[in-house]
């Protein structure tokens, strides 16, 4: 697999406070990669900053061999980094679709994959213009083929398309904050503790959707404080504390270690 995102080096302070101290950081392309960590130790800061959200000290951010390290926030997110914050920050009083056509806003003509397009808008397109195996697509397709395809994953947004999005409960706020971050057709979807505040079941049925968006193609690059279920559906993670990076791994293998499992996994 090739490396899509490669941080290299990354200090962030927040005037007298270090967040992060040279944090090197590969995410490669198909993976579920994971950040662990306790509270604190830097792994909002490592997200905003690679989402452009906070100015880094020193070091390189590079998508795609490509130094986006000081473009800002709305350009990197045309380029492909689409990053689903913490807490949400939905808007509750537009409907669930005004939510997403948001997510839609840097969407623009592109070519998609083939394999990436739902089967009714496959069947609507009338002339195409073929590359390999992508078809170039108007913004308007790309953008019915992303609410095509949200709405296969996340069924009951389509159900409740005209509510208003504080209606919704958490869980389905959740769905629609990583649903409106699918709109902008990442390359990269960044989450941040999608699980926070949410009952076991809807947790397990989050994440089983985010393996299926992974097995799909979409390269994720998730924080959280849940440990043991994100490492059963990442493929490498790290782990970091006050803003250093302490250990890293194959998901396999650290949820099988001792010391993290003493520290993040429990009894
Ligand atoms: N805007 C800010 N101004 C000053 N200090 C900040 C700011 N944001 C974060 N910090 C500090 O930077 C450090 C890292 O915070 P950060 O939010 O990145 O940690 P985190 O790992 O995401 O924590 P949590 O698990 O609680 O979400 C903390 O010491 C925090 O207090
Ligand atoms: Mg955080």
């Amino acid at each position: 697999m090739s490396e899509l995102l490669n941080v290299h080096d990354l200090s962030v302070a927040y005037g007298a406070i270090q967040a992060l101290k040279q944090v090197n950081l590969v995410v490669k392309e198909g993976s579920i990669t994971a950040i662990l960590g306790a509270n604190g130790g830097g792994k909002t800061t490592l997200l905003k900053t690679i989402s452009g959200l906070v100015p880094s000290q020193q070091g390189r951010i590079l998508l795609n061999g490509r130094d986006i390290t000081k473009l800002a926030a709305e350009k990197i997110t045309a380029s492909g980094i689409v990053h689903v914050p913490e807490g949400r920050q939905i808007f509750g009083d537009l409907t669930v679709y005004e939510n997403l056509m948001i997510g839609a806003f840097t969407v623009k003509d592109q070519f998609v994959l083939e394999s990436q397009l739902e089967p009714t808008i496959k069947d609507a397109l009338k002339e195409v213009k073929k590359e390999g195996e992508s078809i170039w697509l108007k913004k308007k397709d790309v953008i019915a083929n992303n609410l095509a395809k949200v709405f296969r994953y996340f069924p009951v947004l389509e159900e409740r398309r005209t509510q208003v999005a504080v209606s919704l409960s958490g869980g389905e706020q959740q769905m629609l904050a990583i649903a409106r971050g699918l709109m902008a057709t990442p390359k990269l979807l960044i989450l941040d503790e999608p699980s926070l505040g949410l009952a076991p079941l809807i947790v397990k049925s989050i994440f089983e959707i985010l393996k299926q968006l992974n097995d799909s193609g979409l390269t994720v690059l998730i924080v959280e404080q849940n440990a043991l279920q994100t490492l059963k559906i990442a493929d490498y993670a790290y782990v970091i504390q006050v803003g250093n990076i302490i250990k890293q791994g194959a998901a396999s293998a650290l949820i099988k270690d001792p010391e993290l499992i003493e520290a993040y996994l429990g009894k």
